[in-house]
């Protein structure tokens, strides 16, 4: 097998993302191999499922951002890290951290970017009555959300849609697009 991407996923709440990043990286002719969980919430749903799998896992608390992020640094660098996929981290990484790492950093969000960056992206489609929301994979910059686009995935909107129906048919859509933007970058490593 060739040697595959030495991946760490930041979380900080559910964790569903995550879950199809890790069944991705079980897969058969997956380019990853998740080595470490970061989050910076030590009650976060997603981390039964961490815990469940024996990942290991890094929990930081960022009460001071710039020692959690050298915390962070430090244990990317001790693993060999060459790539960072965050999943719903709700921190937002500094300047330096970006610069620091000598990897990919990449995000998930649930808009059509350039559309809707930041939060409250499903009400805001509806409240505009967009015909299509989605979900965009994109690398990460030092502006929020606004990063080199990777690969996005639209998703239909009907009339009945409210946020949470929308907000279920486009994580479902994410579960799928997140691997699809890894394939997508593989040979960039
Ligand atoms: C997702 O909607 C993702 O796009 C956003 O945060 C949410 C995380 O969900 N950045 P989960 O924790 O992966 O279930």
């Amino acid at each position: 097998m060739e040697k595959r991407i030495n991946t760490s996923v930041f979380i900080s709440g559910r964790g569903s993302n995550l879950k199809s990043l890790y069944k991705f990286s079980k897969s058969k002719k997956t380019p990853i191999k998740i080595n470490l969980i970061v989050t910076d919430n030590k009650d976060a749903l997603g981390l039964k499922f961490v815990k469940k799998k024996k990942i290991k896992l890094l929990i930081v608390n960022y009460k001071n951002i710039l020692s959690a992020e050298k915390l962070i640094l430090k244990l990317m660098s001790k693993e060999s890290i060459q790539l960072i996929c965050l999943a719903g981290f709700m921190k937002i990484l500094t300047k330096k951290f970006i610069k620091s790492f000598k990897g990919k950093i990449i995000n998930i969000h649930p808009s059509l970017l350039p559309k809707y960056k930041g939060l409250n992206t499903h009400k805001r489609a509806l409240k505009n009555k967009d015909k299509f929301g989605g979900c965009t994979v994109h690398y990460v910059s030092s502006k929020i959300d606004s990063g080199r686009i990777i690969l996005r995935k639209k998703v239909k909107i009907s009339k009945m849609d409210t946020e949470n129906s929308l907000k279920l048919k486009v994580l479902r859509a994410e579960h799928k697009l997140y691997p699809a933007a890894i394939n997508k970058i593989k040979s960039s490593f």
